[in-house]
């Protein structure tokens, strides 16, 4: 028999080392390593077969790849299969992360409802009983005549039960739960997420069932262990949310069959989870009265916009080091962005605290907001409202030059759809032919953006 393996691994990020060390290479915590005992591999191994020398496997030239191998099968929620690239594919391994409440349970409950009116399905749950969620299946009204149910929390079990059964699709609820007799620290660790994982991926591959797994989030809005599930996973997708709200964005920050841009948008009902099929101005929702320092812009999320108002205070400050926030945007494009309109705008906010906020909890990581950003500080400075009806986007650049931005004719389409009248954007994203109805002002630098509007 193998002898057992051991590693050394960190408890919080999850890094891996051949010896024990004082702190962790990764992501420098003290004392964090500790030693695990790997779990034994599964009995079957299929795919080294070809090392015993008869091999079945054959070299093909890649186009000659039949690709109606992936067949995807649709998770009930055209939202859902749009984050996924276009549905579920059989055999994947497919995490759905998200803070508790966010509504991972309630989303994966209705999904498997509906997929078990067409194949076999299994919904592991470790952290409600079956009450629970019979009940929550009976409040929503979903069909529940079909979905098989288990409530197990020992991963060697789950896969006993799931090779007697069969299924074609199972969701294991949650991965922090789950723990492996062969590991001895406790469930949600580190070594037993990572084990069990690596377990429960190894068993959808090697059975063809497409696994669903959930996992929480730590409070530094990581998944636990986000390098150890990572890998062994074909997709990452996140369920995010605030409370407050009753949107809920789908995300994907990893997929081995599409694309990661992507953006798909619930919202959560009495009913439960509910696709908003057109989210582009869910975001905005405007005041009757215009107020200096805010503007609203497009994003582009995967393959649609999305509206969004930024806003801006800019107020005397009485401090020596005056505060810089933003909130949903980068820290060090504000501080860059305060800079070039320094040199390049003539402005100085030296004296000034300056703060920026995406409205709706709206997280931007795109370049395209430099400009709107920009406007709303300086309207904010000089308090003079920016026009009610006014879009910009726009990258701006250190020398103080507007760039364009991916997909600007669309932009500046959807902000017409929605009444706006008037688009400052760049110059190269401006349109040859006129849109009735709006104003279309392209600028090349930032001088002109601000003599154009303030
Ligand atoms: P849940 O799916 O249990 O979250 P997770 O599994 O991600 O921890 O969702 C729980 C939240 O969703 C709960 O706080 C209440 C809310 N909710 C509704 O508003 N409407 C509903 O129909 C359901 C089922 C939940
Ligand atoms: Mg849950």
């Amino acid at each position: 028999m193998a002898k057992n393996k051991t590693a050394f691994v960190c408890n919080d990020c999850g890094a891996d080392f051949p010896r024990w060390q004082g702190q962790c290479g990764e992501c420098k915590a003290w004392n964090t390593i500790t030693e695990v005992r790997l779990g034994t591999a599964p009995k079957r191994t299929d795919n080294l077969a070809g090392y015993a020398g008869q091999t079945s496997a054959q070299v093909q030239v890649l186009n000659a790849i039949d690709l109606s191998d992936l067949p995807r099968f649709s998770a009930g929620f055209a939202e859902f299969d749009r984050v996924l690239g276009g549905g579920i594919v059989p055999g994947s391994a497919i995490l759905i992360g998200g803070e508790p409440g966010a509504g991972k349970s309630t989303l994966l409950l209705q999904t498997m409802c509906t997929l078990a009116e067409q194949m076999n399905a299994l919904y592991i749950t470790g952290e409600e009983s079956l009450q629970q969620v019979a009940m929550r299946a009976h409040r929503l009204e979903l069909k529940t005549d079909k979905l098989k149910m288990l409530s197990e929390t020992s991963v060697e079990n789950i896969c006993n039960i799931a090779d007697r059964e069969k299924p074609k699709i199972m969701v294991i609820d949650s991965i922090q739960v789950m723990h492996m007799a062969d590991v001895q620290s406790a469930p949600g660790s580190v070594s037993q997420v990572r084990e069990s994982a690596a377990y429960l991926t190894r068993f959808a591959k090697q059975n063809h069932v497409a696994m669903i797994i959930v996992g929480h989030v730590t409070k530094d809005g990581s998944l636990a262990g986000p390098k150890v599930l990572e890998h062994c996973i074909d997709c990452s997708i996140m369920l995010e949310g605030s409370t407050d709200s009753r949107f809920r964005t789908l995300r994907g920050h990893k997929n081995r069959f599409g694309a990661v841009n992507e953006l798909g948008v619930f919202a959560m009902t009495g009913q439960g989870l509910k696709e908003v099929k057109n989210p582009s101005a869910i975001f905005l929702s405007r005041q009757e009265e215009q107020t200096s320092g805010t503007v609203v812009m497009v994003l582009w999320e995967g393959t649609r916009p999305l509206l969004v108002e930024v806003q801006s205070l800019v107020d005397y400050s009485a401090l020596a080091n005056p505060r810089r926030v933003a909130v949903g945007a980068d820290h060090n494009r504000l501080s860059m962005l305060l800079a070039v309109l320094h040199r390049h705008g003539g402005l100085q906010m030296n004296d000034q605290d300056v703060f920026i906020n995406i409205v709706g909890g709206v997280k931007v990581s795109e370049t395209s907001v430099d400009l709107a950003l920009l406007l709303a500080m300086v309207s904010s400075f000089r308090d003079k409202a920016l026009p009610r009806d006014l879009v910009a986007f726009g990258e701006i650049g250190l020398s103080g030059e507007i760039r364009p931005v991916p997909s600007g004719q669309e932009r500046i389409n959807e902000a017409a759809k929605h009444g706006f009248r008037k688009a400052i954007v760049p110059m190269a994203n401006k349109p040859k032919e006129p849109i009735e109805g709006m104003e279309i002002i392209g600028v090349n630098t930032l001088a002109q953006a601000l003599e154009a509007i303030l």
